[in-house]
């Protein structure tokens, strides 16, 4: 299919600008522009007396007619920015104090462009797969791993998946992705998330300088695409695990280090249904504004555009002087429940062995040889109530971030029962 002018306009700045950016992308990537339809148009009439342009239902004047209820519930917001399109590329406002917030927590940010705007960090993660991700392509992933990227990488892109065990003894296993880095030939992918969703752990900042200098030497010789999927950046609850996310470590560090940024407000800002996500890429220059019309292009093919109210509120809960103190309130929450199951699991069990974890909203339990996960989950909830999530054939989820102090010590007592029960019905 032949490119579309203005995709071939794109992709020419791109390659002359940054090469190994534009053999990065996927021909899919490579068809992707911005259009310059309707939403551009509009833009540009913005201004204008008389704005005949986008089909949104106005008062002619530039405010929204919304109808009675809509209005009464939102009546304390301002109504073009609640009712009203967002631009595609998202709210300026919004992509700004973002970029701020990322600036504060690594000064090397300030040298990127403003993050794309997504529908949620799954969407995020989406799009850059669309972006760099060719059918076929391989992934390097540990064997814990958010059963979601099966979904993105496999079923999306046929990804080959090809993983490492997570732990080295009690910390991330640095060894084991080099091992498979190595093996690896040609353009390869690499997924790293932390907080861990499932393991719940979190590296030292050393060792995330490490995995650093590993991914810049494996991209010495090849184009390497590394997704940094910071979906609970900040909720770390031991002073040795940073929060500091790896991404910052791999802006600007080699040509063929293609180093992409997934976060959003789902957990940063508490704000799971507000679909608020930022894809940013870690090398400077016009690259970045270039990625941006890129996803401004996914953005208009597929979810047509962000959702404007979420961003707003997102805006207005970073811009509230108390932002920091609620979110550390928050933290807190969830550190005392962290602390109350590392307590009850530290009293051990013989039917379980906790995997380290230090940050996140889970922790994962591997169940001794024998107790299979998936029916000691269905046992647990006919017989006690109490619902888990299996991992694999030997693993329990436990979302700590869901469940109130108490119930942590119901839980363990019923989980205990349950593997004994089914233990006893073995022999
Ligand atoms: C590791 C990880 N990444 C991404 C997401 C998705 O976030 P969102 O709900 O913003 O799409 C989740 C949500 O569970 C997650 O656990």
């Amino acid at each position: 299919m032949p490119l579309h002018p203005e995709a071939q306009i794109l992709n020419d700045l791109i390659d002359q600008e940054h090469p190994s950016l534009g053999k990065a992308l996927s021909s899919f990537g490579r068809r992707v522009y911005a259009p310059k339809g309707i939403p551009f148009q509009a833009q540009q009439a913005a201004g204008c007396k008389v704005n005949a342009t986008i089909g949104q239902i106005t008062d002619g004047k530039g405010q929204p007619l919304p109808l009675d209820r809509l209005a009464g519930l939102m009546k304390d917001l301002p109504q073009k920015d609640v009712f009203l399109y967002s631009p595609i590329q998202g709210r300026e406002r919004c992509r700004t104090l973002w970029k701020n917030k990322l600036i504060a927590e690594d000064i090397r940010f300030s040298t990127l462009s403003l993050p794309g705007v997504s529908l949620g960090i799954c969407h995020a993660l989406a799009m850059a797969t669309d972006l760099f991700f060719e059918r076929g392509d391989t992934l390097v992933v540990p064997d814990l791993y958010w059963d979601n990227y099966d979904q993105i990488f496999e079923v999306r892109h046929e990804a080959r998946m090809v993983h490492y065990p997570f732990y080295d003894g009690t910390t991330f296993n640095i060894k084991g992705l080099k091992q498979v880095l190595d093996e690896v030939s040609g353009k390869v992918h690499v997924l790293l998330n932390f907080p861990n969703n499932p393991t719940g752990f979190s590296p030292t900042l050393n060792e995330i300088k490490q995995i650093s200098d590993l991914l810049v030497s494996a991209a010495e010789k090849r184009i390497v695409v590394v997704y940094c999927d910071d979906a609970y950046h900040g909720l770390v609850f031991e002073p040795n695990a940073t929060t500091q996310s790896l991404f910052f470590e791999l802006i600007d560090r080699h040509p063929n280090l293609i180093a992409l940024k997934a976060d959003g407000v789902t957990k940063e800002l508490s704000f799971f249904g507000g679909r608020v996500g930022f894809l940013s890429l870690g090398l400077s220059g016009p690259v970045g504004q270039y990625l941006n019309e890129k996803i401004c292009g996914l953005v208009r093919g597929s979810v047509g555009s962000p959702v404007g109210i979420s961003q707003f509120l997102s805006e207005e809960e970073l811009l509230d002087p108390q932002h920091e103190s609620s979110f550390q309130n928050l933290k807190s929450i969830l550190e005392k429940r962290y602390r109350v199951l590392q307590a009850g699991l530290s009293q051990g069990s013989p039917f379980w062995t906790p995997l380290p974890f230090n940050s996140g909203c889970f922790c994962l339990l591997q169940l001794k040889p024998g107790l299979e996960a998936e029916k000691v989950r269905q046992q647990l909830i006919k017989d006690e109530s109490v619902g888990v999530v299996s991992h694999l054939d030997r693993y329990l989820r436990i979302a700590f971030c869901s469940m109130t102090e108490e119930d942590i010590s119901i839980l363990l007592q019923a989980l205990h029962r349950t593997c004994e029960k089914m233990e006893i019905s073995r022999f």
